[in-house]
């Protein structure tokens, strides 16, 4: 890697970046933008769960909790596509082929995410008619984008797909990249499954977990061992047969324990009986990948001393591994079984979940990605020991960190509420749920998690300063392995 001129250290400047890097950094600035919009839709829906009044009318729950989760999806999509972006050049060894029509397809998916937004914020009520799946909303939880903007996200990701795979075509397929393209293939082919229309909503549920359990518990998180593979080379200088060995077992794992876990989905929803066994077995063999993750990366992390480039990165990177076991692993382990399902079933138990598995697993590593480019961007610039301004990075870590642990537990207490109380004991009846609901330990859990929640948002604003000046004032190049990464 070429050293800029030390008078330049510290400064963003795009000269430090290869043609997919600076792309990579159009994708994150989107991303970050669009997380602070989750932020604000969730703070928002959370104080409805406590003022029912509040903004209604004007922007109902409903839209506020769409807004909130489809922001998430969809900001996290943006980081992906940036750090695939920001590693291709490095791992294909060559510039990345269509890059003029990849800067095209940011523009288009940018306005059409924009449109979309705006169109949920206007239209927030009306008859569900035909046209509406069409121009204003799918009514599919999470992605909820009307079926316009389905066919452009579809062609979107297709030029990016072709220049991820064309790249690494001409260039050379490394292990990382053969596993990332084969893995893409099918997270953007699951897509498709939740686009069609049928007025069966069994049929419609069964069809759309194949997009949301299958991108989550599976092409997901390959993806995002691709990730943390280059991650780790690049942070901790591991040799990349160590962690491509790793790779290829925790796919295995993944894909074979996640793809018939799809199950644990098809208790309730008016699916064979046989799903209970299948789903309940397979989807409870999850977490072992999740272990192999963290063995992973403590374990490169102690064989290099963590003597290493990149401090707040490598921290993400660890605090994935552990968020991704914990949220997905153990928060998703305890609802799994129909046994226990069967009473927290759709209770906040469930958004327990959903949050920290969302954030532990993704958003972390997306974070992680953000840190490895601003240090490239402004001129390999130090961020081991002792960097300048340290403070900030750390105490955004925590308090969001901390943050989310505050609303998660929360909300399981909210969760263990609803179970006993409208499950177990009032047999999940009408009135029951209302019992459950009026219950001081359920609302008692509502406002802690909008407290955290605070929290969470305070941390996001001082992350947003930090990814701003982060390495402004270090005149310290990077600090270098001694060995090198691609060994
Ligand atoms: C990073 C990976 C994961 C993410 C992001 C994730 C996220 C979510 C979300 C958001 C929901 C709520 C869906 C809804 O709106 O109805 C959910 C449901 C569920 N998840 Fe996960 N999950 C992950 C991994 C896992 C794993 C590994 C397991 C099992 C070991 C699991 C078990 C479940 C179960 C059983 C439900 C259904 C809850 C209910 O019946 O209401 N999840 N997950
Ligand atoms: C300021 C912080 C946040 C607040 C106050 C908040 C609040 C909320 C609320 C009120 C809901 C609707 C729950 C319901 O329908 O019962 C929700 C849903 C959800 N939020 Fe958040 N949220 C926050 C941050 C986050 C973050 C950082 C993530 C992930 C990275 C996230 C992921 C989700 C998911 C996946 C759901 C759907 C859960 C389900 O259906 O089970 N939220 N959030
Ligand atoms: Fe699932």
């Amino acid at each position: 890697m070429a050293a800029p001129g030390l008078n330049s250290l510290g400064k963003l400047d795009s000269a430090n970046l290869n043609g997919g890097q600076k792309l990579a950094v159009k994708y994150f600035t989107v991303a970050v933008v669009l997380f602070g919009a989750q932020i604000l839709f969730g703070l928002l829906a959370g104080i409805q769960y406590l003022k029912p009044d509040f903004l209604f009318g004007i922007l109902d729950f409903s839209v506020n909790r769409m807004v909130h989760i489809n922001a998430l999806v969809v900001w996290l999509l943006f980081g992906f596509i940036g750090s695939v972006y920001w590693m291709l050049e490095d791992e294909s060894g060559i510039p990345v082929v269509g890059l003029g029509l990849g800067n095209l397809i940011f523009w288009i998916f940018t306005l059409a995410v924009a449109a979309v937004v705006v169109v949920y914020l206007l239209v927030q009520v009306g008859p569900g008619e035909h046209s509406t799946i069409w121009l204003i909303n799918e009514g599919r939880e999470y992605i909820e984008a009307p079926r316009w903007a389905d066919i452009g996200i579809v062609v979107c990701v297709l030029t990016f797909f072709y220049n991820v795979a064309a790249t690494f075509a001409k260039g050379r397929y490394t292990g990382v990249g053969g596993v990332l393209v084969l893995d893409l293939i099918a997270l953007f082919g699951l897509y498709l499954a939740g686009m069609f229309y049928t007025p069966n909503v069994s049929v419609d549920q069964y069809w759309w977990w194949w997009v949301i359990h299958l991108w989550v518990e599976a092409t997901w998180e390959v993806l995002v061992g691709c990730l943390m593979a280059y991650g780790l080379m690049l942070t901790l200088g591991v040799r990349r047969k160590i962690v491509e060995t790793w790779l290829y077992i925790e796919v295995a794992l993944m894909f074979g324990s996640g793809i018939l876990g799809l199950g644990h989905h098809y208790f309730w929803i008016g699916t064979p009986e046989y799903w209970f066994t299948i789903g309940g077995f397979f989807s409870a063999l999850e977490p072992v990948p999740l272990v192999a993750m963290v063995v992973h990366s403590v374990f490169d992390a102690g064989a290099h001393k963590m003597k290493n480039t990149n401090h707040p990165a490598l921290a993400w990177i660890i605090a994935h591994a552990f968020g991704n076991f914990f949220g997905a692993g153990v928060w998703g382990f305890m609802h799994t079984l129909p046994q226990i399902n069967l009473y927290t079933h759709g209770t906040q138990w469930s958004a327990s979940h959903g949050h920290l598995a969302f954030f532990g697993a993704y958003a972390t590593l997306v974070i992680a990605f953000l840190y490895i480019a601003l240090q490239k961007w402004r001129g390999n610039v130090w961020m081991s020991g002792g960097l300048a301004g340290a403070w900030k990075w750390k105490w955004a870590m925590i308090l969001l960190n901390l943050g989310m642990v505050g609303m998660v537990m929360a909300m399981l207490i909210s969760g263990y509420e609803q179970s006993q109380i409208e499950r177990a004991i009032e047999g999940s009846g009408w009135m029951g749920y209302f019992t459950a609901q009026a219950h001081p330990w359920f609302v008692q859990g509502m406002w802690w998690r909008q407290i955290f929640g605070w929290m969470f948002a305070a941390g996001f604003v001082l992350l947003a300063w930090d990814l701003l000046t982060i390495g402004g004032k270090e005149k310290r190049l990077a600090l270098q392995h001694a060995e090198p990464a691609a060994a």
